[in-house]
């Protein structure tokens, strides 16, 4: 299935029949509604948060609060619009409180996104923040160290140009991280130009789901989410 249109077809279906009724996890039990992802479903350049928050969790869209704002922004500042991009988190509903996702969650959630990527197939994928970038890219280093340098990866079967960011929400706490993001930002048009269209085939769909472990309800950090305490530093969100 190499045709954009069938992609999008493709991914429009997976969105209705797999992930807007989702009950892999128990976060199908404390969401309001499943946050799948928006805007281009055959975009050049994906966005990849950690989970929604509580404006994102009533809205049903991904970045629609306070660092939602800020992402728009920084699109926006290197010529793009929202809907120009696609927009997606690691986790489609909202952990409880904000806590940090679970490895069952994970687990349980990240076939949509390995999804999501195998049919948007976009040449670069920015993740945002600590959480996305040590998911997608394998490896232990955290986004201080790894902010801003591409690394090209597989990620669902399909040849991406993985560009780790900070997340927006560790900008709204400190300006010199803002400055340090948007410098990250100015590179993106040069990595898409740089990143060859893939013409590989998506993969097949993922197997059936295995039932998720129950989180842990004793774990409740905050996660890097929007409508997180004004009073948590962005250290404490684990940004950087
Ligand atoms: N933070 C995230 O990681 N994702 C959202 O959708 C909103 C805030």
């Amino acid at each position: 299935m190499s045709e954009p249109a069938d992609r999008v077809a493709a991914l429009e279906a997976y969105h209705r029949e797999e992930v807007a009724g989702c009950i892999r996890c128990a976060l199908s039990r404390t969401r309001t509604q499943v946050v799948v992802g928006s805007g281009r479903l055959d975009a050049d350049v994906m966005f990849v948060g950690e989970a929604p928050g509580y404006h994102e969790d009533v809205q049903g869209m991904p970045f629609v609060g306070q660092s939602g704002k800020l992402l728009t922004r920084l699109i926006e500042g290197i010529g793009l619009r929202r809907e120009d991009v696609f927009i997606a988190n690691v986790l489609k509903c909202r952990p409880p409180g904000n806590r940090d996702p679970q490895p069952a969650e994970i687990s349980a959630c990240e076939p949509h996104l390995f999804r999501q990527v195998a049919l948007v197939r976009p040449r670069v994928v920015c993740t945002l923040g600590n959480f996305a970038t040590k998911l997608l890219s394998g490896r232990p280093d955290g986004i201080s160290r790894v902010h801003g340098h591409e690394l090209p990866i597989e990620i669902g079967g399909q040849p991406v140009l993985l560009y780790p960011l900070f997340h927006p929400a560790a900008a709204l706490y400190t300006r010199a991280m803002l400055t340090t993001l948007e410098a990250d930002f100015a590179r993106i048009p040069e990595l898409v130009a740089r990143a060859a269209p893939s013409s590989a085939p998506a993969p097949p769909a993922p197997p059936p789901a295995v039932p998720a472990r129950e989180p842990d309800p004793a774990a409740q950090p905050v996660h890097a989410g929007a409508g997180v305490p004004a009073s948590a530093s962005a250290e404490q969100l684990g940004l950087f």
